[in-house]
């Protein structure tokens, strides 16, 4: 996490997200709305939908603050790595396609008794939160947002795993007929990912389920995504189908592509290079401006103690 550091040129968070106000209170005019079709027509889905943005904006958490300004979400929002809709930048109109409701859940692998959960029922038994955090993705360049959600640790607590769970595996959706980045046939889908149990359990592992004050855009990995702050974006699955324990440490879809370039811890380090560019700057998406790359992306003083003995293991790649 960074440090409660404030610059001058640091704008106060209550300026960050001025959206999330506007947001507010279009969440309020549609939850009434939702609420009179959901009484009149007795119509469950209704109901449902209230629930989802009824819960947006949600309330701050002000451990988790930034040392530079959030981005605009005209340039985060319009600029993401989504290889189901295609290798471009620019997924939106082809995430689109993506169908979130209903969205189910699966919780397997080594845990006391698998299940299913809705995605809105989950979110309703462990409630959210906002917080602000950076994201770097491994290509160099990065943003600043808030998402909304809840620490990774509450879903680890729900699945109550077994003793010889060491990892936990992250499955993103596969249908081809959805996502057409998926019949690309040279890609090992469907996407996974994957983290130690100890990182799991650091509280700024984050199971997000919105951005920018409102429920996840598609092309952001609607419904339900991971966020791991310290490491390259890539290990942030999207669009979650499937979380599971393992013994085993999970084989991901970038190891899988290409081990030699994208391994499994995958930490922010500026001093190790990708083989084919640097990583000590990073370019801040809506603006041209490099700033130089902080290890573990900043957060070292949260997560730099779940590495010690492990000094041998490829951590920075
Ligand atoms: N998850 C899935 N399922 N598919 C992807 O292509 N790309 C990853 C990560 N999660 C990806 C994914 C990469 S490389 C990055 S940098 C982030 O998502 C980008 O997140 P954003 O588009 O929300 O900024």
């Amino acid at each position: 996490m960074l440090i409660r550091r404030r610059h001058g040129w640091e704008i106060p968070e209550h300026l960050a997200t001025p959206e999330a106000v506007f947001l507010s209170r279009r969440a309020l005019i549609g939850a009434a709305a939702g609420l009179a079709a959901g009484s009149l027509l007795g119509n469950r889905a209704a109901i449902a939908a209230v629930g989802d943005t009824a819960l947006y904006p949600a309330e701050r958490n002000s451990t988790y603050t930034l040392d530079r300004p959030v981005t605009p979400e005209r340039f985060s929002a319009d600029y993401n790595n989504f290889y189901e809709f295609g290798t471009s930048k620019s997924v939106l109109p082809a995430a689109n396609a993506l169908k979130t409701k209903p969205w189910i859940l699966k919780i397997d692998g080594l845990v006391e008794k698998p299940f299913e959960i809705g995605v809105d029922d989950l979110i309703r038994k462990v409630g959210l939160e906002e917080r602000l955090y950076r994201h770097r993705c491994v290509e160099a360049w990065s943003m600043a947002v808030p998402w909304t959600g809840f620490p990774l640790s509450k879903l680890v607590s729900l699945a109550k795993p077994t003793s010889g769970a060491k990892y936990i595996r992250f499955e993103t959706f596969m249908d081809k007929a959805m996502a057409p980045g998926q019949r690309a046939f040279f890609y090992p889908w469907p996407y996974t990912e994957g983290l130690t149990l100890a990182e799991a359990a650091n509280d700024l592992a984050f199971i997000v389920t919105g951005v920018y004050g409102k429920p996840l855009p598609n092309q952001f990995g609607a419904p339900i995504r991971v966020a791991v702050p310290w490491k390259y974006g890539f290990k942030s699955a999207k669009s979650l189908v499937k979380v599971s324990f393992t013994a085993e440490r999970p084989k991901t879809f970038w190891e899988g592509l290409q081990a030699s370039e994208y391994g499994f811890w995958a930490n922010v380090n500026p001093a190790v290079s990708h083989p084919r560019w640097s990583q000590a700057s990073e370019r801040v998406l809506g603006s041209d401006e490099r700033v130089p790359t902080l290890i573990y992306n900043g957060y070292g003083e949260q997560v730099a103690g779940l590495y010690k003995g492990l000094e041998g293991e490829r951590l920075f790649v």
